[in-house]
């Protein structure tokens, strides 16, 4: 069993009014002026964004606002919020939206504190960071699980070059999660949302490392609680009870929990990444295309892996005699799961047209850093195994 280290320092404030204690946790956590960093219209459409700077004012905390961020949250945005904060001498940032703007969020945070351009981080150019400015969230859509990870992902639009930097100094400080909140998701971020939530906790279930029972139990319990919930919600997006499971479901997801004991892989999320840098398409339903693909390559790496989901996440009867028909089978169920809540299952489906060899050929090369690096754990992928899944995924 794989040596861990579990580090979840966030504090979560969880509930109907849990926006209220917004201000008395910006300064337990040191913050005397404040960025209030957000997305497109939809927390002014909805109110919090004015609610959270109401609760700032009526409380003196003195903020600067900057709004914008979109989805695959842009570095040239966070360049200008990291120009921002030093005019303004902000010390604390709060982002409210999604995992675009907690993104966003980290990396302003973490090129304050830089002497240099905060790409070269991304681009792995430069020292680790022994600080950055503190960050904490607002969550307003349930999915990629920054409320609580050291991760952030962002997108360089100079080359449409996507990547991810990762530092347990960027947990957040506190995140406030009202699900409430999140009945003004339309349907297609709702299911894309789990989609991506479920995908964190299968990176890492996925695995050479199968003996720790605890954590594959865990992260069981949770996909199926998950595939029960969305179908709640898109029946009902004011379904308090199944907005909050997904809430919460998506922190569990991706705070490292299912991740204790094992292995994690990550090449589903390598190669999606891939595709929202060239397509700009939503991270959720872009995993959604590639993951069929993937399993069907790697499964004999771990096939009774495989067959464990396909009997315990899936409820695929186990067929004893043939181990890889029932694997495939628990493939084929995470199909008609994927079609079932609006996902696509390959790339024609996510981009609306076939993707040429050329695109496929720059993902590769991409995600490959031309042709230096492999992704994935259970079935180490070179740029030849690269090109075969985006090739099985093109639809
Ligand atoms: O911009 P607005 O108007 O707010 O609209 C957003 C956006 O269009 C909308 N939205 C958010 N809350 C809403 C809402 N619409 C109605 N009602 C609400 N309450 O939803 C859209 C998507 O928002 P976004 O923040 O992009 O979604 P998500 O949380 O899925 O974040 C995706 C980004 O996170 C990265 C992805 O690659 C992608 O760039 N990831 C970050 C990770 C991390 N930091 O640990 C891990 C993930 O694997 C992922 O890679
Ligand atoms: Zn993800």
């Amino acid at each position: 069993m794989k040596d861990f280290k579990y580090y979840a320092p966030t504090e979560v404030a969880f509930g109907q009014q849990a926006e209220e204690q917004v201000a008395p946790l910006i300064r337990k956590y040191g913050g005397t002026k404040v960025l209030v960093h957000y997305g497109g219209r939809s927390a002014e459409r909805s109110g919090l964004l004015d609610k959270i700077c109401n609760l700032l004012s009526q409380d003196g905390i003195p903020f600067v606002k900057l709004g914008g961020v979109v989805p695959n949250p842009r570095l040239s945005l966070a360049r200008q919020g990291i120009e921002l904060c030093r005019q303004e001498g902000i010390d604390f940032i709060l982002a409210v939206g999604g995992g675009s703007v907690i993104d966003s969020a980290k990396c302003i945070a973490y090129g304050v504190c830089m002497d240099e351009d905060v790409w070269n981080l991304y681009l792995g150019k430069t020292e680790v960071p022994k600080t950055m400015l503190p960050v904490a969230c607002v969550l307003t859509i349930p999915a990629a699980g920054s409320e609580m990870s050291e991760a952030s992902v962002i997108t360089n639009e100079d080359g449409g070059v996507k990547l991810g930097y990762s530092n347990n100094l960027s947990r957040p400080k506190f995140a406030i999660m009202n699900p409430c909140r999140t009945f003004t998701l339309p349907p297609y971020q709702t299911a894309a949302g789990v989609t991506d939530m479920m995908m964190h906790t299968m990176e890492r279930y996925f695995t050479i490392d199968d003996d720790m029972d605890l954590t594959t139990d865990i992260a069981e319990a949770m996909l199926r609680s998950m595939m029960n919930a969305v179908f709640a919600v898109l029946k009902n997006p004011e379904d308090y009870r199944y907005r909050a499971q997904i809430m919460w479901g998506g922190s569990l997801m991706h705070n490292g929990l299912t991740g204790c004991g094992v292995q994690d892989d990550w090449a589903t999320h390598q190669l999606e990444h891939e595709l929202s840098g060239m397509f700009d398409v939503t991270h959720g339903a872009g995993l959604a295309a590639v993951w069929p693909s993937w399993a069907r390559y790697v499964m004999h790496q771990n096939l009774s892996r495989f067959v464990r989901f396909a009997v315990n996440v899936m409820q695929v009867p186990n067929d004893f005699t043939d181990p890889e028909a029932t694997a495939l089978r628990g493939i084929e169920a995470m199909e008609r799961f994927y079609h079932a809540i609006g996902m696509p299952v390959n790339i024609k489906e996510l981009i609306g047209r076939d993707i040429t060899d050329e695109e496929i050929q720059e993902m590769v090369r991409k995600c490959s850093r031309d042709y230096t690096a492999t992704c994935g754990a259970l079935k180490v992928l070179n740029a030849q195994d690269m090109e075969q899944i985006y090739k099985m995924a093109r639809g």
